[in-house]
């Protein structure tokens, strides 16, 4: 069956920032030159020092270097505020929007400034410096965006931690980091319960040993402090001058660190360094979103995602935009919150992930009709494939038609969208992420040979050719695991872990991770880390994770889990087991189903079959494939009879 295709409306694309001609000659000039194509773009930043290098790249194996505006001196922070302050000081610059509907504020450029200079200097006197790591465990609330802009004022480098996350996977990244302070609030209000951000604090410093703290007073709520480490914000604030000069950085120096899952062991700190970065956000979000002054953009996501990075924070406010912040759930005080909140603030661009779209079209349209949204240009969406169901509910229900769908292809480590529509260029097919973004170059290689795919129509694995100014630049402390996460498996290419087939328009689509990564509600979970969590538990001696179609999460979480001899299988155990993997990683590790084992699929090497635990797991067992390499082939007869997810 052919594809439905959504043309953009001519009236839009007339005055987008990028029609169709437009797209495609800038794409060629972006391919053909990428040196003068992001020379001009570099300009969009104001520099301290002018570069006078663009691109300085190469994914050769034995060598793989990553520069962009390599001599350019620049300021994150003056670029997203102050370089502002003339034209824009009193717009406001963050919408806050609660948990509670009736909590919100405006926040303007000029005021942004003052919170952000006090805020540095709050740091400077806690003993942060220049390329110091600072650890944010936030809500999401304006504090957490002064937080990361206060770290690039003075030259520190954020490592935020998601506020889902558990004490223990909070110590772990506190430890890897060498954190200096660890900025934090006493709880975090969503969906009127509080998660215990500071309490968790407190667990996960008795496990990293202590570092300092500053706690914004969120709730207020009454709780205990350790004299010399923990500091209140309110009353650091109120002592600190608004005056701090912008620190001078390199374009190369690190901006952030954000940990995410791999295939194998713990999460890997992707380092996202300062002027590439920033000129890939702010692009991306002026074009994708066809951003235009005065415009309200709103980004779903939580700032410890690279989501909340590129497109809460630092995109639009170095484009000057007004960005909206919130701290609540779609589903609180009902599943009409986001299309209150689009109505109340007038929201312009919308950008969600397609779980949330599924939870809320299963809430039926009526919380979506009692909402005025004709005030919505553009609508996105980001984190994993979105399913045609879901994509024309959001594009008939919410857009009335009216508003272009960007699917959004990108991941932590490209720091920007690398494939998505430009809405008023592009035509879009529900379900592909359609054609790559300036200076992108996708190719499918052949999964085995590595050879790459030349006609139209392909699919295979999904590579990047060569490197854009928004790349990860390495792994914290580790760059022999960025060479060989992303460089050894296909030499000379940058190897994103997704699955892809090209179209015979060329259309891309995403069909899902190869490696042992799954995506459950957008975030990325490493199999192994689950894995590792299981076994950590006394009563189990192995367990194999493995992801299975979940119709809201796009994938749950399935465990198999083999106990330690003596050790009897019930009920109250995946209760228990379940709470365990929740308290070592987190909620969102939270195992969906988890069945009893007595024997695991190994080859006669010990090598565990994935690929039948995958089948088993979305009940799909007539085509379990080539089985007689099995050192056991009958453990397989078990794990069928006792599947736990049978349609
Ligand atoms: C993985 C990256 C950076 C955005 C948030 C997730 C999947 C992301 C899409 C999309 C299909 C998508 C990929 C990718 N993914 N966006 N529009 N269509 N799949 O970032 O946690 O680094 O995960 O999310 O599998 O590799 P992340």
């Amino acid at each position: 069956m052919a594809d439905t295709i959504y043309p953009p409306a001519a009236a839009f694309a007339a005055s987008a920032h990028a029609d169709k001609a437009t797209y495609e000659a800038m794409y060629a000039a972006s391919i053909a030159d990428p040196d003068a194509f992001w020379d001009a773009q570099g300009k969009r930043l104001d520099w301290m020092t002018p570069y006078t290098k663009v691109k300085d790249t190469t994914f050769e194996h034995s060598g793989v270097s990553i520069k962009w505006y390599d001599d350019g001196v620049l300021n994150v922070s003056a670029n997203c505020i102050d370089r502002h302050l003339a034209t824009r000081g009193t717009q406001t610059a963050i919408i806050w929007e609660g948990d509670n509907p009736e909590d919100s504020a405006h926040i303007t450029y000029a005021q942004l400034h003052t919170e952000v200079c006090k805020l540095a200097n709050v740091y400077k006197s806690l003993g942060v410096r220049k390329g110091d790591r600072v650890v944010l465990y936030m809500p999401m609330i304006p504090e957490a965006a002064y937080a990361m802009l206060a770290c690039n004022r003075i030259g520190a480098v954020h490592s935020i931690v998601f506020g889902g996350f558990s004490p223990e996977a909070l110590a772990a990244r506190i430890t890897a980091c060498d954190a200096k302070l660890i900025v934090t609030a006493d709880q975090a209000p969503r969906g009127g319960k509080a998660t215990p951000l500071k309490a968790n604090v407190d667990k996960a410093l008795e496990i990293s040993g202590d570092v300092p703290t500053l706690v914004v007073e969120r709730t207020g709520a009454d709780l205990p402090n350790k004299a010399g480490r923990d500091h209140s914000y309110t009353a650091a604030m109120a002592q600190a001058s608004a005056d701090c000069a912008p620190e001078p950085m390199n374009a190369e120096d690190p901006l952030f660190i954000l940990y995410t899952s791999g295939s194998t062991g713990a999460p890997k700190g992707v380092v996202h360094t300062t002027g590439g970065y920033l000129v890939y956000a702010s692009m991306t979000h002026q074009y994708t979103f066809d951003y235009k002054d005065g415009d309200v953009f709103w980004c779903t996501a939580d700032v410890g995602w690279v989501t909340g990075h590129s497109y809460i924070v630092y995109g639009p406010l170095a484009n000057g935009a007004t960005t909206l912040m919130f701290e609540g759930v779609p589903t609180y005080p009902d599943a009409g919150r986001f299309w209150a909140v689009c109505e109340k603030h007038k929201v312009n661009q919308f950008y969600t992930a397609p779980t949330a779209i599924r939870a809320l079209m299963g809430q039926g349209e009526a919380f979506v009709e009692k909402y005025d949204l004709s005030s919505i240009k553009v609508l996105g969406t980001v984190g994993e494939p979105i399913n045609p169901e879901a994509w024309n509910w959001y594009n008939d229900v919410v857009g009335k038609g009216k508003a272009p769908i960007v699917d959004t292809w990108w991941q932590t480590e490209t720091g920007g969208h690398l494939m998505t529509p430009l809405p008023g260029a592009i035509s879009t097919k529900p379900g592909s992420c359609t054609l790559p973004f300036f200076g992108v170059q996708p190719v499918i290689l052949e999964p085995t040979t590595g050879q790459e795919i030349l006609e139209t129509e392909a699919e295979g694995v999904l590579c990047i050719k060569d490197s854009w100014p928004g790349q990860m630049r390495t792994v914290w402390g580790d760059h022999d695991r960025f060479v060989s996460a992303y460089f050894s498996d296909y030499k000379g290419y940058y190897f994103t872990g997704d699955g892809c087939r090209r179209d015979a328009d060329g259309y891309y689509w995403i069909t899902g991770r190869v490696d042992d990564v799954i995506n459950v509600s957008g975030h990325r979970m490493g199999t192994a880390e689950v894995e590792s969590a299981l076994v950590a538990h006394p009563k189990v001696a192995e367990a194999a994770v493995v992801g299975y179609p979940h119709d809201i999460k796009g994938q749950g979480i399935y465990c198999y889990v083999t106990l330690m001899s003596g050790e009897a299988p019930s009920d109250e155990l995946r209760v228990e087991l379940r709470n365990w993997v929740r308290k070592e990683i987190g909620p969102i590790a939270s195992p969906d189903l988890i069945q009893w084992a007595p024997g695991l699929p190994k080859t006669r090497s010990g090598k565990i079959m994935r690929r039948i635990l995958r089948k088993v797991a979305e009940d799909d067992f007539g085509a379990l494939g080539d089985t007689s390499t099995l050192a056991d082939p009958s453990v397989v007869d078990d794990l069928i009879e006792n599947r736990m997810n049978r349609s």
